[in-house]
């Protein structure tokens, strides 16, 4: 076996080489990463845990949901809006998204790893939605195009971005004036040990690459956003899932 990689020595780009290889694995073998922290964590009963409705939608949504919390039901969704899910995995947010904004709203979602892509677009195709689009792309640089989006939704992705500025920068960009982002992510309320924050392990199972909740609040700040606020947290001890929402300033 070789000897484990050090993040504080990878590039970016071997670091989002990492994150897809552990979500590839995550699509095929039906458990979420997220979940490693909880031995026991199956990815349906964390979706129900986490308050998610799914009886009505094939295990093959629920299987590789890899989330820490629920930002479409904080979202107040409505009937015709477009909204994006950044990181959108095997698709439980989209869909759900998808049922709140009905045929006249639109769903894109967003993934960097093709094999969970090919999960999300055949769920869609059993699911027979037609108001769900899955895009490849990395979020810090969105296949969107400028001011076309109601809504940012994600579920524990950003803290798995190197580069979570550009993150914050690409969503502001995306966003109509007055539009809304709401997140559930991993991020720090006290320290990491630096064998976990080393651990490439613990990126890509959403702990090492997150940051201050402070900073991850200045970033939105710095991209633009105003009313930038913590709507609820879970979780006790140095990394916590925070739920934070934030609005684009109207023209
Ligand atoms: C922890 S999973 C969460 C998936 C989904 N939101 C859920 O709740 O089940 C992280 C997902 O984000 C994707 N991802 C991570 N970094 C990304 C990036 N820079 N650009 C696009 N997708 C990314 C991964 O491929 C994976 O599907």
């Amino acid at each position: 076996m070789g000897k484990p990689k050090q993040v504080s020595k990878l590039s970016d780009e071997e670091i989002k080489d990492e994150v897809r290889a552990a979500y590839a694995r995550v699509a095929m073998t039906r458990r979420g990463s997220c979940c490693d922290k909880a031995s026991s964590c199956s990815s349906d009963s964390l979706a129900s845990r986490l308050g998610y409705d799914v009886d009505h939608l094939p295990a093959s949504v629920t299987e590789s949901f890899a989330g820490c919390g629920n930002p479409t039901a904080l979202a107040e969704l409505r009937e015709g809006e477009v909204v994006m899910d950044l990181g959108s995995g095997a698709g439980l947010d989209a869909f759900l998204a998808a049922e709140k904004v009905g045929k006249t709203g639109r769903v894109i979602g967003i993934d960097m790893t093709s094999e969970m892509l090919q999960k999300a677009r055949d769920n869609a195709v059993k699911l027979g939605v037609t108001n769900v689009e899955f895009r490849q792309g990395d979020i810090e640089a969105l296949p969107v195009e400028d001011e076309s989006v109601d809504v940012i939704i994600s579920n524990c992705v950003i803290n798995l971005a190197p580069d979570k500025s550009k993150v914050f920068r690409e969503a502001f960009r995306v966003l109509r004036p007055g539009g809304r982002l709401l997140v559930s992510d991993m991020v720090l309320r006290g320290e990491l040990p630096e064998e976990i924050r080393e651990s490439i392990r613990s990126y890509t199972g959403c702990v090492a690459g997150a940051v201050p909740e402070s900073e991850y609040l200045e970033m939105l700040r710095e991209a633009g956003f105003e009313e930038v606020e913590v709507l609820e947290r879970s979780g006790s001890g140095a990394v916590v899932s925070s739920k934070i929402k934030a609005v684009k300033p109207a023209a």
